[in-house]
This record gives structure tokens, C-alpha cells and sequence, in this order.
């Protein structure tokens, strides 16, 4: 294990900020005022999942993204596979632009997502690793990448799927190579490296009652009774407008979190539309947007509302999902759908009340 820090140590290179000539030229947008700044008013982050291409690229995304949310983080650009590409040399060229962008627009960024069993380097996956090794490795990694955004970023999803949908532990790199430890673990070191920062379980596949949401509830009850720094739940909802989730029992799921009392966040809802789209789609599609942002406004411990991307035009549904697609609440030329249409208007209801 001593070789291994030393090594670590010894290789790290810490990239500087670069602001993309693109971004600073371009920088200067409206604050945010649609639906980021209706949603703070009632406590909460709405927020989006950016990619960085068209952030540098296309001003309408820059200028949907400016005005309507108030809170970003990277689709990709802070995987691991991304920010530590060779062992002990950081990039974090794609996720400063990020931060910067966030600070000028004055957003809240979210860190996503720090443990996950995806988008791993190939260095890291290419290996057998003793376990010490690999313990090394994931504390420098959390350390590094927590610690360099300190203050600028509020939220981490620190842990990432690691339950299957059965309720066990999910087989990965990670559950193999360290032990259940490496959860628990985890949350330690983000909170070592930010002990402000608002740390997140964060799962697919939890919005109502069944074995996976169940295993979730009682992997972080035992966390807490173990005295782990963990904050929230993030339930990231990449549904279907077919199959709407049941409101009331995904408002009851959100409770029994409160309880608990930590937070709930939505942190990657889409509603995926099968293609060719029928008549009808984009209103059901909008009514599930509607009812997830109303049981997210009416829960105490609801405090962010994000989207996996907010243009059909960039999206990555189509692609990983075959024959679905049209998931987010703007279209390919960045015009509001039903679906934004009634997002809007759940906050301006809820504006109204007392
Ligand atoms: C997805 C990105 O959107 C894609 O661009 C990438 O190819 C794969 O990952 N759950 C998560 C996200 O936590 O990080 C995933 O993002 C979508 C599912």
C-alpha cells in the first residue's frame, strides 16, 4: 500500500483552471428566470445535467441552460474514467468549465457521482488490484476530486447504483475488490475532504415501494446508525411516459426518507417516449413531469429537481435506449414541450400558495 501513495503522490497533476475562450466571450447571460428561479423560491434546485460540448458550442443551449435552471452538473465530465483518465493523473479541464460556467450564471453545481461501477479507466478495470490497492486508490480519488472542488460544489452523488434490483449489493469492481466497506468508506472520505458538503446515496429504479427501494432504505438506515456522513437520497427516475409512477406512494417513499430525516433528491429525471411518438405521448409525458416536481414541491425533505439534459437534441436516451426517445422537456430546436409547459405552471400554482 505504501508503494501505491508514494506512486499516487508522486504523479498527481493537478490541471489549472481553464476557461474556454468560447465561454468567456459568451459568459455575460441573464441570471437565471424561468423555471431555476420559480423552483428556488420554494426551496428548490431545479436543475440539468450539462454536456460540455454544447456548452462551448451552441449558444441556444447556453442560453436555455442560463435562464432556466439554477443548478448544473455534468453529464459526464466528472466520472471517474474522465477526471482521472491514467492513474494518479487528474484532468479536470472539462469539469472546471463547468464550475466556472456555474459560478458566472451564479448555479449550484452537483458532483456527480464519485463511486460508481461505470465509466471506470481502463487502467483501473484492466487489473487485479489487492484490496489495499484498491482502497488507496478510491480514498485518493474521493480526496482529490472533493477536496478541488471544496466549497464550489455543495452536493455529491457520492455512491452510485450499488444496489441491484433485487435488493443485494450490486457485483462490481468495488463490492469485490474492497467488501460492503467501500460504501460506508466512501462517505467518510467525501466528508473528511468537504465537511460541508451535502453527501448523496444516489439509485435508479427507487421512486415507489419494492425490493430495490427497500434494500436502499436499509442500506442508508445502517449507515446512519453507524454514525456514516450521509445526507440524501437521490432517486434518479429515467421513466417511461407508459408506465407514470404511482404519486402517492413515491410521496410516501420520500417520507419514510424524512423519517429517517434525511433529504430526497430527484437527480436525473427523463421520460422517455416510444418512437415514432403517437398522439397523446407528450401529454402523458408532461403529466409525469408534472406530478414528480408536485410531489417533490409538497415533501419538506424534497430539495432539488434535475434533469438528465433538457434538449432532445442532446440527450442520451435515443442511444442507450433503442426505439425511445423525445425524453426531455425542450425539443430539438430548444421550444418548450407540454412538458416544460407543465412544470411551469405546477410552480406557479404552488407560488400562489399561502
Ligand atoms: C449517462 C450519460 O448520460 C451518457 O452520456 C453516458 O454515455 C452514460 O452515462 N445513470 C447515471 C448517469 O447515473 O451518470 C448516466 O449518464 C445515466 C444513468
Amino acid at each position: 500500500m505504501r508503494w501505491m501513495t508514494s506512486c499516487l503522490g508522486a504523479f498527481v497533476v493537478a490541471t489549472a483552471a481553464v476557461t474556454s475562450p468560447v465561454l468567456a466571450e459568451q459568459a455575460v447571460l441573464p441570471a437565471a428566470s424561468g423555471l431555476g428561479e420559480l423552483a428556488r423560491q420554494r426551496g428548490v434546485q431545479l436543475g440539468t445535467a450539462v454536456a460540455l460540448d454544447p456548452l462551448e458550442t451552441e449558444a441556444s443551449y447556453r442560453d436555455r441552460l442560463a435562464r432556466e435552471f439554477a443548478s448544473v452538473v455534468a453529464e459526464n465530465a466528472m466520472k471517474f474514467e474522465f477526471l482521472q483518465p491514467e492513474i494518479g493523473l487528474f484532468d479536470f479541464r472539462q469539469a472546471d468549465r463547468l464550475v466556472n460556467f456555474a459560478a458566472e450564471q451564479q448555479m449550484q453545481v452537483r458532483g456527480h457521482t464519485l463511486v460508481w461501477h461505470w465509466a471506470l479507466p481502463d487502467w483501473l478495470e484492466d487489473r487485479n488490484w489487492s484490496r489495499d490497492e484498491l482502497l488507496a486508490i478510491l480514498k485518493y480519488h474521493i480526496k482529490t476530486v472533493v477536496g478541488r472542488y471544496r466549497g464550489d460544489i455543495v452536493v455529491w452523488d457520492v455512491v452510485n447504483e450499488a444496489i441491484a434490483k433485487d435488493g443485494t449489493l450490486r457485483d462490481t469492481l468495488w463490492l469485490r475488490g474492497i467488501g460492503p466497506e467501500y460504501i460506508e468508506l466512501a462517505f467518510r472520505w467525501a466528508h473528511e475532504a468537504d465537511p460541508d458538503a451535502l453527501l448523496i446515496y444516489n439509485d435508479f429504479g427507487n421512486e415507489g415501494f419494492n425490493a430495490k427501494s427497500d434494500a436502499i432504505y436499509q442500506l442508508v438506515r445502517s449507515l446512519l446508525e453507524k454514525g456514516v456522513p450521509i445526507h440524501g437520497v437521490g432517486l434518479q427516475m429515467h421513466l417511461r411516459a407508459d408506465r407514470p409512477p404511482d404519486p402517492s406512494e413515491v410521496a410516501a417513499n420520500f417520507e419514510r426518507f424524512a423519517d429517517l430525516g434525511l433529504q430526497v433528491q430527484i437527480t436525473e429525471i427523463d421520460v422517455r417516449i416510444r418512437q415514432p411518438s403517437r398522439a397523446g405521448d407528450l401529454e402523458r409525458q408532461a403529466q409525469i413531469y408534472r406530478d414528480m416536481l408536485q410531489v417533490c414541491l409538497q415533501a419538506e425533505n424534497c430539495t432539488s429537481f434535475t434533469t438528465w439534459g433538457f434538449t432532445d437534441r442532446h440527450s442520451w436516451v435515443p442511444t442507450h435506449f433503442e426505439g425511445w426517445g423525445e425524453a426531455l422537456i425542450f425539443d430539438k430546436n430548444y421550444q418548450p414541450k407540454p412538458a416544460y409547459r407543465s412544470l411551469l405552471e405546477v410552480l406557479s400554482e404552488t407560488q400562489a400558495e399561502p
